[in-house]
């Protein structure tokens, strides 16, 4: 029987956990990830699924352009750091059922573990990036990435006051998010309140930073998106330092060369944000 942990899904899941935890955004249980199977995916780990699937968990939201998909998940009060010694503890997959309703472990969560408790908002914002993105992204990922926490705390909490500096504080930002990131207010986290906030949000963007917790970032593979939410989190990290200096700016990224970059790389940025 193939390892379920060697097909490149699982390999590609647990290397992204692990590379979370090493950068500091998982403290305890924080964090949480989920990415959609491909058809490919789940033939390779179907083998290994339970004979007898366990019963079905209704979420409270429905999308029906998720109906029959299969997730592999990150359990709730999990740690990252742990991911990679016990997968089967502390990840597992889902199906979801012929509605788009509700989902059941075909596989991993083991000692009654279950699906991380921002899963209907990785599930509403599944549905939107797939449908915006015609099937290309897979992937969701919810950080507590350290300097973008740092910068809810001292930017206005606006999606304009928070992509402007993040563009300006390393020159590759605006060819990484062209489109910006948008801003959701302190919100309880794992509600649905906060799913619905946030999918309106990517709608239009592929990250949302979270107030006072967090980023929450999609993409197509666990290389794009992984890469996606470094990226902000290092611009935050830069900017966080520039501000740490108690210096004034003297000098930044004008609004003319962030469109000179956007030209030469052949992307679109979002001109609400520019002057
Ligand atoms: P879970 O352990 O349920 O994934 O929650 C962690 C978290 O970061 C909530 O926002
Ligand atoms: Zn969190």
């Amino acid at each position: 029987m193939t390892d379920i942990l060697k097909t490149p899904a699982l390999e590609g899941f647990i290397r992204m956990c692990d590379d979370g935890w090493l950068q500091g955004w998982h403290e305890r249980n924080g964090g949480n990830l989920t990415y959609r199977m491909t058809d490919a995916d789940v033939e390779a780990a179907r083998p290994a699924f339970a004979p007898e699937p366990r019963e079905w968990h209704e979420m409270g939201v429905t999308c029906e352009n998720l109906a029959g998909e299969y997730f592999i998940t990150t359990g709730s009060g999990k740690y990252f750091r742990n991911v990679q010694i016990a997968p089967e503890k502390n990840i597992g997959i889902v199906e979801i059922n012929e509605a788009g309703s509700a989902w059941r472990i075909v596989w991993g969560l083991e000692d009654g573990a279950v699906p991380t408790s921002e899963f209907p908002t990785h599930f509403m914002n599944h549905s939107v990036r797939k449908r915006v993105t015609d099937g290309a992204n897979r992937v969701i990922y919810h950080c507590h990435a350290t300097n973008v926490i740092a910068l809810t705390y001292v930017l206005p909490l606006t999606d304009r006051d928070f992509t402007r500096p993040l563009w300006q504080s390393a020159t590759e930002c605006p060819v990484v998010f062209p489109e910006g990131v948008g801003v959701v207010p302190w919100m309880v986290p794992g509600g649905v309140e906060i799913a619905k906030a946030t999918s309106v949000l990517m709608e239009t963007y592929q990250a949302a930073v979270w107030s006072q917790h967090g980023l929450f970032a999609s993409g197509p593979d666990f290389d794009t998106t992984f890469g996606l939410a470094h990226t902000i989190e290092k611009s935050a990290e830069i900017y966080v330092k520039v501000l740490s200096t108690g210096q004034p700016i003297l000098q930044t990224i004008e609004d003319d060369s962030l469109r000179a970059i956007a030209r030469d790389f052949g992307v679109q940025l979002n001109e609400a944000f520019l002057d």
